[in-house]
């Protein structure tokens, strides 16, 4: 998240006063679940961070997962996020009694963080897949369960649409252990992506079988909030010009955004801005993104197509590598443009950087041509194999995914092997839906004929397991 706000919250009043009676009523012991829908760019990010804002003040601890938009991540991402946040924060003595026995559990999840959940190995794997999975589910439910007895929580999972099936099991696991824990957990999903046989589909129905759930369907702002959001943005808009964009985005956060910096770009000789209407008005967001990115230096361009090959996120390091012809100066300069545009934001930790939304990366990725990025996700692969040739284990899912999205041309045998890790991976972390999708894959890759009759075989049996044990 770390999003700073380049301008101050308006409107959603209703959902705000919703999200607050939600966490109030989790503050006093009675768990509850809200979610927040609706299109990407219409504010369901934002509306979370407001009440993650507004829990600092009541002493809850809010803590923020999100659901990668792109594969690669590892199993149970948006739950190592959380969990890997809350350990940052405790002392360790606070984090021992918190953990207690659940230590072992986590760090079986989460091998690179063994040194500070205070715990010498991991629980060895065991053989009942179900009695494995609910051990690890219950550990972490009950960690869950002290953190909340020490300090009210507020559990944000942005992105909900995006999880892997392990992640929403193990959403469905804690909340319907919850008790009378003071937690309250903030879903966003886009509500177009989940159909009636997406997997989120079925998690709702059970969270509703056990705690209060509550679902609000984010619309535009209404033309006098399209003025007060063009406002802050742009001081010296005109009344007119609010309602001319009101009209064109319906008042879609994103959208009105984007059309305003791109208004704020352009500058008419003497210094006024152009109006909107001075050109063509882009006809969706993509459009008005296009536009804008349109405008960047060639150099900056480029960086960016690049980086949108790695995600959502990246990091400056392995960019660099793809980049080989780029020096650093090159690369810092070009994201510095990038980053006064709006079009990333630099993360926490050092090297990281984020689009400032993911309509900004799938713009420029839609964009390049299917063997560019081919090939381009290759190189990437080859970035993590040099960067992490210590300990490829928790790239094995990235990798996978890198080398599976170069294609034919690429390293195909390496796609097959990754895929195959991956799988091994998560049918050790319990994540056998994510298990079933690896091995899947590598069968897929691997070519016909008898000389790949015993791996395909390996890989069949891999895929059976993880079946049973997910429908365990
Ligand atoms: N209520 C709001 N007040 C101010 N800015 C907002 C509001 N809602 C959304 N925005 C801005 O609009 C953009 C898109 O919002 P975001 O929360 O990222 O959308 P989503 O998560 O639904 O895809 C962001 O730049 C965000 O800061
Ligand atoms: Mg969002």
């Amino acid at each position: 998240m770390a999003r700073e706000h380049e301008h101050g919250f308006i409107g959603r009043q209703r959902e705000l006063d919703a999200l607050q009676a939600a966490l109030a009523r989790a503050v006093s012991g009675q768990p509850g679940v809200v979610l927040l829908t609706g299109e990407p760019g219409i504010g369901k990010t934002r509306t979370a961070q407001e009440l993650v804002e507004h829990a600092g003040g009541l002493n809850v601890l809010a803590l923020w997962g999100r659901c990668p938009e792109e594969p690669g991540a590892p199993p149970y991402w948006p739950w190592l996020q959380l969990i890997r946040r809350y350990v940052a924060l405790q002392d360790e003595d606070v984090l021992g009694e918190m953990l207690g026995s659940a230590a072992a559990y986590v760090a079986a999840l989460d091998p690179e963080q063994l040194g500070r959940l205070g715990v010498d190995r991991p629980v060895p794997p065991e053989s009942d897949a179900a009695k494995a999975r609910f051990r690890v589910f219950d550990a972490i439910a009950g960690f869950w369960r002290r953190a909340a007895a020490r300090q009210p929580l507020l559990l944000v999972i942005d992105d909900l649409h995006r999880a892997d099936v392990p992640s929403l099991r193990l959403l469905e696991f804690i909340m319907a252990e919850a008790d009378d824990s003071r937690l309250m957990l903030l879903g966003t999903y886009r509500d177009s992506e989940v159909v009636r046989q997406h997997p989120l589909s079925d998690t709702l129905a059970e969270l509703h079988r056990h705690v209060s759930v509550q679902r609000y369907l984010l619309g535009g702002f209404s033309p006098a909030e399209t003025a007060r959001f063009v406002a802050t943005v742009d001081a010296a808009a005109s009344a007119e010009l609010a309602t001319a964009l009101h009209e064109q985005t319906e008042g879609h956060p994103l959208f009105l955004t984007e059309l305003v910096l791109d208004r704020n770009q352009v500058r008419a000789p003497g210094g006024k801005p152009a109006g909107v209407g001075a050109r063509a008005v882009p006809k969706g967001v993509r459009e008005a993104i296009g536009v804008r990115l349109n405008r960047l230096n060639p150099s900056c361009l480029r960086v960016l197509q690049h980086a949108a090959v790695f995600g959502r996120e990246f990091r400056l390091e392995l960019l660099q590598q793809v980049l080989a012809d780029l020096t650093e100066d090159d690369c810092l300069a070009a994201l510095a443009e990038a980053r006064t545009a709006s079009l990333i934001d630099a993360l926490a930790e050092s090297g990281g950087y984020q689009f400032a939304h993911a309509l900004v990366r799938d713009t420029l990725y839609d964009e390049l041509p299917a063997a560019l990025r081919a090939r381009w996700h290759q190189r990437i692969g080859q970035a993590f194999e040099t960067a992490y040739q210590g300990d490829l284990t928790p790239c094995f899912s990235a990798l996978a995914h890198h080398y599976h999205a170069a294609g034919a041309a690429g390293d195909v045998s390496k796609a097959i092997k990754y895929a195959t890790r991956a799988a091994e991976r998560a049918a050790a972390m319990q994540a056998h839906e994510e298990a079933s999708r690896h091995y899947r894959q590598a069968c897929e890759l691997l070519p016909a004929g008898p000389a790949t009759e015993a791996r395909r075989c390996h890989l069949l049996l891999g895929l059976g397991n993880a079946q049973n044990s997910a429908g365990a």
